[in-house]
């Protein structure tokens, strides 16, 4: 079977070059088998040096390489050309602080936001190095290792048209982190502590159920059952580090 020709339309703009003005450029390649995004823009980058973007694990691990598919957040890595049209549209994630090209810092944006949520465990227990590890039901462990999976890759950030709006938004990676800590037994924070980081349009009610967040994680976070769980937790008032995984805030764990 004769190959496709692909065509690749990148956007191209370096912020720190003041002679630089944002533009697309066409590139053309001949598709191989199993071939990704990884390898399009590696080939590309043969020919043009020059060109930005960002990989570093090539196994959905690192979260660094989110952009815009054909107008749609996905991990590139992840991506295989068999599943693209033969004319492809690369831009760079939204919302994100662009580096150049398709590279955008998430970094510096999900330190801050672990700051900003206080994301470590509260606990005002002395810390024992010599005893036993804290015991918890299975059911809290996998719901907590279930948003521990979130890669940091800011697909749900880029998908959410909130977040387009307010640049203040947690987004759905945020809202999942606090949750991670409500449902953890040793977290000792109060309903009033969890309000004051989520009880705001930067929070909670910022968020208008729109799902793009659900549908665009490449981890598939369970993130609409979180995000209505806080929602619970704020209306109810009341914290329940409930053991029956029904009053957990996931679905069933995906790896
Ligand atoms: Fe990426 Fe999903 Fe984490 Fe959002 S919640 S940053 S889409 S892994
Ligand atoms: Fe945005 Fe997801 Fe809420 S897409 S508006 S964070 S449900
Ligand atoms: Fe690490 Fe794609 S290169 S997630």
């Amino acid at each position: 079977m004769r190959s496709r020709k692909l065509s690749f339309s990148i956007f191209r703009y370096n912020p720190s070059d003041p002679d630089s003005q944002p533009r697309l450029q066409e590139f053309e390649l001949d598709e191989t088998p199993s071939m990704t995004l990884f390898t399009v823009l590696s080939r590309i980058r043969e020919e043009d040096p020059s060109l930005q973007f960002d990989f570093v694990c090539r196994s959905a691990v690192c979260g660094s390489c989110g952009m815009l598919v054909n107008g749609k957040p996905r991990l590139a890595c992840r991506t295989k050309t068999a599943e693209l049209p033969r004319k492809t549209n690369l831009l760079p994630l939204p919302f994100f602080r662009l580096v150049g090209d398709l590279s955008v810092d998430t970094g510096t944006w999900f330190r801050e936001l672990g700051k900003r949520v206080r994301s470590w465990v509260h606990t005002d227990k002395f810390f024992d190095r010599t005893a036993l590890e804290e015991r918890m039901f299975n059911s809290q462990a996998r719901a907590i290792y279930e948003l521990d999976r979130c890669i940091e890759c800011g697909c749900c950030l880029g998908a959410c048209a909130t977040a387009q709006m307010r640049s203040d938004f947690l987004g759905a990676a945020g809202l999942a982190r606090v949750a991670r800590f409500c449902i953890d037994p040793r977290d000792q924070r109060s309903e009033r502590e969890i309000f004051e980081v989520l009880g705001t349009d930067e929070g909670v009610f910022g968020c208008i159920g729109l799902l793009a967040c659900q549908d665009f994680c490449p981890k598939n976070l369970p993130l609409e059952t979180q995000i209505s769980y806080l929602r619970r937790v704020l209306a109810r008032g009341s914290l329940t580090k409930a053991p029956d995984v029904r009053e957990s805030p996931t679905r069933s764990a995906s790896l």
